[in-house]
C-alpha cells in the first residue's frame, strides 16, 4: 500500500540547548512549557501522529472550550480551502479517547457522528469523525521539555543533529529525507524543522545527499529522484540560488541541463538512481536536473548545520 510518509523528525532531543521547542507560529498550551502548533502539511491520521511524536508531543487533545477556540484560531494560517484538521482523538461510537491520555470531559463532537478519528470542522469549530485515510493538516501539542540539568547524569549517544537526522562528520551538517512532497510542501516541511531544502557545495556533499536520497532501483519517472534546495531565479542557465542563502558556487549539472523545458523548470533535483527513460550509460548519475516544482517528489532532502 502507498504510505504517505511525513517522517519528519525531531528537533527536540538536543534540548540541552533550547528548552522550549515551539516551532514558528506555535503558542503556549495550557500546561506551562507546552506548545500548541498547527502543521501546514497534509497528512493521514497516522503520519500526523508520527509527526507530532517527533516533537515530543501528540496530535492535540482538547479539554475545554477555550482550548478549542485556541486551536481554531491557530488554523487561520492554513489555506482558506482547508475544511478540516486532525485532532488527537478517536471516537468509538460511545466515547472519545485522546492519544495523550487526557480525560474526555469536554466534547464538541457533532451529534450522531460515526466512530472514527477526530477532525475539527474549521467552519464551525465543531468536531466530526473520519474513518477513511484522508489527508488533512493537523495540530500538535508538545509537552514541556525537562530541564536536563535536573536529570540524573546519563550518557546518551551524543549527536550534533536532532534525532532522526543523519550527521556527516566531514561536512558538519545534518540531513533528513522527507517523502511524497511537492516543492512547496518540502520547503515548508524543512523550514518547520529549522532547516532548508539541501544546498550542495562540494563533490563530497553531492555524494552524501545522493546516497541519502537514492532508492537503489531503476526509476521510471523524474518524480522518483530527490528534490534539493536550488531555485531558478530567471531564464539564464546561471540564474539559480540556494534556498538557505548560501552561495551557488558549486554545480553538478547533467549533460544538457539546466534545460528549463517549457520555461517551467524552477526546481532542482539530483539523479540519485538510474532512470528507465534514459540509456544506461549512467553518465548522468549523481548529477542534477532542473525540474518542475509542482510534481510530487518521492523524496526531498533537508539540511541544517550541526550543533555543537
Ligand atoms: C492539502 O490538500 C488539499 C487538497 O488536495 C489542497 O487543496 C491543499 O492545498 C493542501 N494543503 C497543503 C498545506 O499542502
Ligand atoms: C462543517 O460546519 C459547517 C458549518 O456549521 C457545516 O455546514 C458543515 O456541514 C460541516 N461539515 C461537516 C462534515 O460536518
Ligand atoms: C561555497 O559556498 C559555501 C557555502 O557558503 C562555502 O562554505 C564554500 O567555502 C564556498 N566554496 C568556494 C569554493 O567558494
Amino acid at each position: 500500500m502507498y504510505r504517505f510518509l511525513l517522517t519528519i523528525s525531531s528537533i527536540s532531543t538536543w534540548i540541552g540547548f533550547s528548552l522550549s521547542i515551539c516551532p514558528k507560529g506555535g503558542i503556549p498550551g495550557e500546561i506551562e512549557g507546552s506548545c500548541l502548533f498547527v502543521v501546514k502539511l497534509n497528512g493521514t491520521f497516522e503520519s500526523a501522529k508520527e509527526f507530532c511524536l517527533d516533537y515530543d508531543g501528540n496530535l492535540v487533545s482538547i479539554k475545554s472550550e477555550k482550548e478549542n477556540e485556541k486551536v481554531l484560531g491557530l488554523t487561520k494560517v492554513l489555506p482558506e480551502s482547508t475544511k478540516f484538521i486532525w485532532l488527537g482523538g478517536t471516537f468509538n461510537g460511545k466515547k472519545i479517547t485522546w492519544i495523550d491520555g487526557s480525560s474526555a470531559e469536554f466534547s464538541a463532537l457533532t451529534e450522531g457522528s460515526p466512530s472514527g478519528n477526530l477532525l475539527m470542522n474549521l467552519t464551525s469549530g465543531k468536531w466530526t469523525t473520519s474513518n477513511w485515510n484522508g489527508m488533512f493538516p493537523f495540530a500538535c501539542l508538545s509537552q514541556p521539555q525537562q530541564d536536563p540539568s535536573n536529570q540524573p547524569p546519563s550518557c546518551p549517544p551524543y549527536s550534533p543533529c536532532p534525532t532522526g537526522w543523519v550527521y556527516s562528520e566531514k561536512l558538519k551538517q545534518c540531513y533528513k529525507t522527507i517523502f511524497n512532497v511537492i516543492f512547496t510542501e518540502a520547503d515548508e516541511g524543512c523550514r518547520m524543522m529549522n532547516s532548508f531544502l539541501a544546498s550542495i557545495h562540494s563533490d563530497e556533499e553531492n555524494d552524501f545527499v545522493n546516497d541519502l536520497g537514492k532508492a537503489g532501483i531503476i526509476q521510471p519517472t523524474w518524480s522518483q529522484v530527490p528534490l534539493i534546495g536550488g531555485k531558478r531565479t530567471g531564464p539564464e542557465k546561471t540564474d539559480w540560488k540556494w534556498l538557505d542563502g548560501t552561495s551557488f558556487n558549486y554545480t553538478k549539472w547533467a549533460d544538457g541541463e539546466p534545460s528549463n523545458n517549457g520555461n517551467n523548470e524552477f526546481c532542482l533535483q539530483t539523479y540519485s538512481d538510474l532512470m528507465a527513460p534514459f540509456d544506461k550509460s549512467a553518465a548522468y548519475l549523481y548529477k542534477w536536473n532542473d525540474e518542475q516544482c509542482e510534481i510530487r517528489y518521492r523524496v526531498a532532502v533537508c539540511k541544517q548545520a550541526a550543533k555543537f
